[in-house]
C-alpha cells in the first residue's frame, strides 16, 4: 500500500481487515479494560441520516486520515461519503484511507473520487467436524483472554504490524464487536507472544486479526492460534470461516493456505481518496 512513512513495503507485515459491523449489540465483558490511545481519543464521528463514518489520523502517515465507515455490512450513501469528504478538508487532512471495503461500498466511493489503494485477498475455507488441531511450542500456552487488560495485546499487536495498520483501543473493540459472538486468544511464553480474535457472525465465522510477535514467528504459534478459533467457530456451529489479507502477505496466505484455506472470488479493497472538494 502507497503511503507517506508507511512501511508496508519493507517491513513484511500487513494486517487482516475487520469484517462485520463495527456498532454492537452488546459489548462482552474483557472490552471494559480496553484503554483508548492517543488516535482514538483524536477520532472524529461524522454523522447523515443514521448513517455513520469515523475519521481518525492514521498512525505513522502525518497528514492522512484513517476513514472507516460504521455500517460496512451496507455501502454508504454519496451524502455521507460527501459529508466525510468535506470534514476531511476541515480537519486539514491531504489523503484518506479507508478500511477494507466491499465492492457495493467500493462502488459508491469510486463514484465519490476515491481510487483502489490496496486489493485484499478474500479466502474461505469449509470446517469439518475434525478440525485440525495445534499446539504452542515447548515454553508457550494458549489462553482464552476473558477479563485480562488488552494492554499486553495492543503492544504485541503494534509490535506485529507497521503503525498505519496498528489497531489502537478502539480498533480492538471494534474487531471483538464486530460479530455477535468473538473469542480472542492469546499464546503466552514470558510475556504475550501472539494472539488471535475470531468472530462468529449469523451465518458464518471470521478471523478478524492474527499476530506473533516478530521475535517467536516460525515455531508454529500462529497455526495454533488458528486452529485454536477454527476449531472454536466449529463449535459455535460455523461452517465456513472467511479471512482477508494483503495479496502481498506471502506469509500469511502461506499460513491460510497450509490450514485449508482456499481463495475466495469476494472482492474487498481498501480505497484512497486524497482531494475532498
Ligand atoms: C502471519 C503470522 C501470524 C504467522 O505466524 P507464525 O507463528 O510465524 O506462523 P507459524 O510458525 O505457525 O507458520 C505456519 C506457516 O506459515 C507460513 N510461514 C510462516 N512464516 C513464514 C515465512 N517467514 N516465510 C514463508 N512462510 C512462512 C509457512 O507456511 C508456515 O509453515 P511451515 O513452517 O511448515 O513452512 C506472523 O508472521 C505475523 O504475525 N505476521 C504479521 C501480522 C500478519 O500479517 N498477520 C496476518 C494478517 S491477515
Amino acid at each position: 500500500m502507497p503511503g507517506r512513512g508507511g512501511c508496508l513495503d519493507g517491513a513484511g507485515t500487513w494486517a487482516c481487515q475487520i469484517f462485520g459491523r463495527a456498532t454492537p449489540p452488546s459489548a462482552p465483558r474483557h472490552q471494559s479494560k480496553i484503554q483508548p490511545t492517543v488516535g482514538d481519543l483524536q477520532a472524529q464521528l461524522v454523522s447523515w441520516r443514521g448513517e455513520g463514518a469515523r475519521i481518525g489520523p492514521l498512525p505513522g502517515d502525518e497528514g492522512s486520515a484513517r476513514l472507516t465507515f460504521l455500517s460496512p455490512d451496507r455501502p454508504p450513501s454519496q451524502e455521507l461519503v460527501a459529508h466525510c469528504m468535506s470534514r476531511l478538508a476541515s480537519l486539514a487532512y491531504s489523503r484518506a484511507l479507508t478500511s477494507a471495503v466491499g465492492a457495493a461500498t467500493e462502488s459508491v466511493l469510486a463514484a465519490c473520487g476515491f481510487q483502489v489503494a490496496e486489493e485484499m485477498v478474500v479466502l474461505t475455507k469449509q470446517l469439518d467436524r475434525d478440525q485440525p488441531s495445534a499446539v504452542p511450542p515447548p515454553g508457550f500456552s494458549l489462553r482464552r483472554s476473558r477479563r485480562r487488560s488488552a494492554s499486553g495485546v495492543l503492544l504485541l499487536d503494534a509490535a506485529s504490524f507497521p503503525p498505519e495498520w496498528r489497531l489502537g483501543g478502539m480498533g480492538l473493540r471494534e474487531a471483538l464487536r464486530a460479530t455477535p459472538r468473538s473469542r480472542m486468544s492469546i499464546v503466552h511464553g514470558p510475556h504475550p507472544a501472539g494472539y488471535a480474535i475470531t468472530g462468529m457472525g449469523h451465518t458464518g465465522g471470521f478471523v478478524q486479526r492474527l499476530a506473533v510477535s516478530p521475535e517467536h514467528r516460525r515455531a508454529g504459534i500462529g497455526t495454533a492460534l488458528l486452529s485454536d478459533g477454527l476449531a472454536w467457530l466449529h463449535r459455535q456451529g460455523a461452517v465456513q470461516a472467511t479471512v482477508n489479507t494483503q495479496s502481498t502477505n506471502q506469509v500469511a496466505l502461506s499460513l491460510y493456505r497450509r490450514l485449508g484455506f482456499e481463495r475466495s472470488s469476494q472482492r474487498m479493497a481498501v480505497m484512497s481518496v486524497s482531494k475532498f472538494n
